[in-house]
């Protein structure tokens, strides 16, 4: 059994020597593998008597694991000492600035839709989305405007082909279908806003044909306007971080409301400079009202038990004035320079508590 002893004796030198775990595979394979050293005089066995295999099997296995346990306990100890360099290696020093190198931007926009969704979810509002593609149904007739309604013309819808029934889709002109989506598919008591995009046939100075609206429904069944002006004036004073706007509801009409109302807020105008808050202007700034009872019934609840208040508000617009955007055209060109300097850094998200803008 010399040889057994020369054999185990190179096996164990093989292992002790592999300083990678590269080199301890390549010892593995040398000893344990199909033509290794120590596979080879197992191959041998065979050509013994009984007897002869009995014993030198037995001493032939011992060597076999000690040659193995050798190898696992070399890869634990390779193992570890990897994963101590990788740690070294890959350390990272968590007092540098955040990916300094990050050149893109928030929108405006989405900035905007962001801090309006994090004012209005303070207040218990979930978030409601419906489709840019309506049908006549949500964008019109459940709204309370009908086929013959003239506000039908004021919207200068987007219409797609006519379908085989005559109907015709349409791109949404307002975020109100969205209320239609939402009281046909859920029970009172509801607060949502419905922050999206809308879709009109004009472009001038003061249009695109892609626009942004956040509709405001609560539907309860003691809601009332006062309801209705103490979240909009909440709502203004935190979203343009100023102590005191004023709100004023100036009458007015819309298909899906009644009592109607426009809102205003105030402003200052001295020296020719636009400041948000008390002052002698007005400002216009959106549409609401108390949804009008044929909505409520198009939508299958009873004006008799429920009633509720909705608003309407163009992003651009509220973008424009609180962060003095002097041209609405200038959110669409796609223009670096200008999302550039009227961007957002993408970790400034909106909190209450961190404030709306740093
Ligand atoms: N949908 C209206 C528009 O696009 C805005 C609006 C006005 C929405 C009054 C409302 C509302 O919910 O109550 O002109």
């Amino acid at each position: 059994m010399d040889e057994l002893e020369k054999i185990r004796a190179e096996a164990m030198e093989l292992v002790a020597q592999a300083s990678s775990l590269d080199a301890l595979e390549a010892a593995r394979v040398a000893t344990l593998g199909k033509k290794g050293t120590v596979s080879a005089l197992m191959a041998s066995l065979g050509k013994m008597s009984p007897d002869e295999r009995k014993t030198a099997g037995a001493s032939l296995n011992a060597v076999k694991d000690e040659v193995a346990n050798a190898i696992a306990t070399a890869k634990a100890a390779l193992d570890a000492k990897a994963l101590d360099e990788r740690l070294v290696r890959e350390r990272v020093d968590v007092t540098l600035p955040v990916r300094p190198e990050t050149q893109g931007r928030i929108h405006p926009i989405s900035q905007v839709m962001d801090e309006m969704i994090a004012i209005f979810a303070q207040m218990g509002f979930e978030v409601a989305e419906g489709p840019d593609i309506e049908d006549d149904f949500h964008n019109f007739t459940a709204l309370n405007i009908p086929a013959d309604h003239p506000a039908r013309q004021m919207h200068d819808t987007f219409y797609f082909g006519e379908k085989d029934d005559g109907s015709r889709h349409l791109l949404r002109t307002h975020t109100s279908p969205v209320q239609i989506r939402t009281m046909v598919a859920n029970k009172p008591p509801i607060r949502i806003i419905a922050p999206g995009r809308t879709y009109r046939c004009d472009s001038d100075m003061t249009h695109t044909p892609m626009f942004h609206q956040i509709e405001g429904l609560v539907i309860d069944k003691a809601t009332h306007m006062g309801h209705l002006k103490g979240t909009l004036m909440e709502f203004v004073t935190t979203f343009f971080e100023v102590d005191e706007v004023p709100v004023r509801f100036r009458p007015s009409f819309f298909p899906f409301t009644e009592p109607s109302a426009e809102v205003d807020i105030g402003c200052s105008r001295d020296g020719g400079e636009l400041k948000i808050g008390k002052g002698s202007g007005w400002l216009e700034i959106g549409g609401s009202g108390m949804v009008h009872p044929n909505v409520l019934i198009a939508c299958g609840l009873d004006p008799e038990e429920y009633q509720g208040f909705a608003f309407g508000m163009g992003v651009e617009r509220m973008a424009m004035l609180k962060y003095g955007i002097p041209d609405l055209r200038t959110f669409f060109d796609s223009d670096l320079r200008w999302l550039k300097h009227y961007g957002f850094v993408p970790l400034d998200v909106p909190t209450l508590s961190g404030g709306l803008t740093r």
